[in-house]
C-alpha cells in the first residue's frame, strides 16, 4: 500500500481504526473523518507511530448531516488522487431521531453518508481505486419500504439498524453496476458481531444487551477489520465487483440485497434527498 491515499470515515474507533491503522503500517496515508476532537487526536497519535513518513490528514464533521457530508466530501476532494474509499462509519439508535434535515439518524448516517461521500469522490477516483464498505449480516433481517425509508412507522433500533445495512448492500449493488468497465470496484461486507464501542451510545436496554453480549460473543476489533484490509489491499479482490464479503469470502446476501430494482430505486431517492442531481 506505499504510496496509496486510503480515504476512511470511522476511524476513531474499532474497526475502522484497526483498519487505518494497519494500512498505514502497510505503508498507505491514511486521511480519516472525525466528529470528536480529543478522538481524532489519538487516532492520528497512532497513525504517525504506525507510519511516521505519510502526511496523514483528518476532516471533522457530523456524517449524520448533509452539510457536513457534503462540506468533508469537497474537503478531502482535495485530494489529488484517492486509491481506496472506506465507508465504515455507523452507530445503532434505539430511539427514533431526525437529522436537521428531516431524515431519520439511522439512515442518515449508515446509508446516506456512503451516498453522499462517495458520489462526491467518485472523480477523484481513478482505475483500479476502491470501494468498500462496511455493511452488516443484520441485514438479514431486513426488508425495504419506500413508503417509510425515515421509518415513522412503529421505530424499533435493530430493525432500522438492519434496514440500513441492507441499503449499504442495495447501494454496493448499484454502485458496482455503474461503475462496470471503468476499473473501479466496490463491494462491501460483514466484519462479524466485533467487541468495539458499537451500541454502547445507542441507548435503551438493547445498548445493554449489545454491552452484556459483547465480551462473550464479539470477536476482537483486529478479527472485525480483516474483510476490510482484505478487500481494500488483497490482490486477490482486484477485479472483484458489486460483491458482499464475510470471513474474506464472497457471501450470499439476502434475495432482498439482490433486489436491482431495488437497488436502483434506493439510488434515484437517495440523490434527490441529498440534492444531487
Ligand atoms: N461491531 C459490530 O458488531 C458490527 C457488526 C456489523 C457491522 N458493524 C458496522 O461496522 C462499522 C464500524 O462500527 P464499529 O463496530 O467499529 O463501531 P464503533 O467502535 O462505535 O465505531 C464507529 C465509528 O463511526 C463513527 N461515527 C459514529 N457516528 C458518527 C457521526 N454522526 N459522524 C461521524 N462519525 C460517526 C464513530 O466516531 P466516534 O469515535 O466519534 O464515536 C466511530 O469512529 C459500522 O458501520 C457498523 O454498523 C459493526
Amino acid at each position: 500500500m506505499h504510496g496509496k491515499t486510503i480515504v476512511i470515515t470511522g476511524a476513531t474507533s474499532g474497526i475502522g481504526e484497526v483498519a487505518a491503522i494497519h494500512l498505514a503500517q502497510q505503508g498507505a496515508r491514511i486521511v480519516f473523518t472525525a466528529r470528536d476532537k480529543a478522538r481524532a487526536d489519538v487516532t492520528m497519535a497512532k497513525l504517525r507511530a504506525a507510519n511516521a513518513a505519510a502526511a496523514h490528514a483528518v476532516h471533522m464533521g457530523d456524517l449524520s448531516l448533509l452539510a457536513d457530508m457534503k462540506r468533508l466530501a469537497g474537503e478531502i476532494g482535495q485530494e489529488p488522487r484517492i486509491d481506496v474509499l472506506i465507508n465504515n462509519a455507523g452507530a445503532l439508535f434505539y430511539a427514533r431521531r431526525e437529522t436537521r434535515d428531516g431524515l431519520e439518524r439511522t439512515f442518515a448516517l449508515n446509508h446516506m453518508s456512503y451516498f453522499v461521500i462517495t458520489n462526491l469522490l467518485l472523480p477523484k477516483l481513478k482505475r483500479d481505486a476502491r470501494i468498500v464498505s462496511t455493511s452488516s449480516g443484520a441485514h438479514r433481517r431486513a426488508k425495504l419500504d419506500f413508503s417509510d425509508l425515515q421509518s415513522c412507522r412503529g421505530y424499533s433500533g435493530l430493525p432500522v439498524y438492519s434496514k440500513s445495512k441492507l441499503c449499504n448492500i442495495l447501494f454496493t449493488r448499484e454502485l458496482a453496476r455503474r461503475l462496470a468497465g471503468t476499473g473501479i470496484t466496490a463491494n462491501c461486507l460483514h466484519p462479524g458481531f466485533v467487541a468495539t464501542r458499537f451500541g454502547d451510545q445507542s441507548g435503551g436496554i438493547g445498548s445493554l444487551l449489545v454491552r452484556a453480549a459483547k465480551p462473550i460473543a464479539g470477536i476482537s476489533p483486529e478479527e472485525g477489520a480483516r474483510t476490510i484490509l482484505y478487500l481494500a489491499s488483497s490482490p486477490e479482490v482486484a477485479n472483484v465487483n458489486g460483491e458482499y464479503f464475510y470471513e474474506c469470502k464472497v457471501a450470499g446476501p439476502t434475495a432482498e440485497a439482490r433486489n436491482d430494482a431495488d437497488a436502483k430505486k434506493l439510488w434515484d431517492v437517495s440523490a434527490q434527498l441529498a440534492g444531487l442531481g
